[in-house]
């Protein structure tokens, strides 16, 4: 199997002034893209040459197999994470669900900002659907993904410096404000059907 990079899902500068497209450019074209090569490069003539990306990271445990790979992954998830034709709130199922596990979308939304803004160092943030059909939010350290827990990624914001320090400097939290208006709530809720989970609130 060959090992391809993703396009970026919408041009690099449609996610302004949100994220600009000097932002993306260097977040999809250099940190992106130098995952996916660094990955492509090791795994040349090993036995990870013939896995698509996800079984490389559920599979991987020497580190720069699985760094490499977790994070183009986690780093393919997040650009569809995001749409410059977002929904004020998700809708259908996941907003139910998001009722019942969080008591409203406003609070499930806060919890995920707050968690983001409190995450120490380099990692990710996540809103999984977890091993008995709940809705809950957690973080990962550097490349670390929910994937290797059993655990199905809805949604990811990447708090890593270089996905804001162009636009924010050093400010987290202005970041994650303006994520949070643009993410994409069709790609959760795919995400959260695709699973055959069906159980409303
Ligand atoms: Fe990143």
């Amino acid at each position: 199997m060959q090992l391809t990079a993703i396009e970026l899902p919408y041009a690099d500068d449609a996610l302004a002034p949100c994220l600009s497209g000097e932002t993306l450019q260097y977040h999809y074209g250099k940190h992106y893209l130098g995952y996916v090569h660094k990955l492509a490069e090791a795994i040349a003539g090993t036995p990870y040459e013939d896995m698509n990306l996800t079984e490389i990271v559920c599979s991987a445990t020497d580190e720069p197999f699985f760094n490499n790979a977790a994070q183009a992954w986690n780093h393919e998830f997040y650009f569809h994470c995001m749409t410059p034709e977002p929904k004020a709130s998700a809708d259908g199922t996941l907003a139910a669900a998001i009722a019942r596990d969080f008591g409203s979308f406003e609070t499930m939304c806060a919890e995920f900002r707050n968690r983001a803004a409190a995450q120490f160092g380099s990692g990710w943030t996540w809103l999984v659907l977890n091993d008995t059909s709940g809705l809950e939010i957690m973080t990962t350290d550097n490349a670390q993904t929910p994937l290797t827990s059993g655990l199905t990624p809805l949604l990811t914001c990447d708090v890593w410096e270089h996905a804001y320090y162009i636009d924010y400097r050093n400010d987290r939290g202005a970041y994650l404000g303006e994520f949070m208006k643009i993410i994409d709530w069709d790609f959760v809720a795919a995400n959260y059907s695709a699973i055959g989970h069906s159980r409303a609130a």
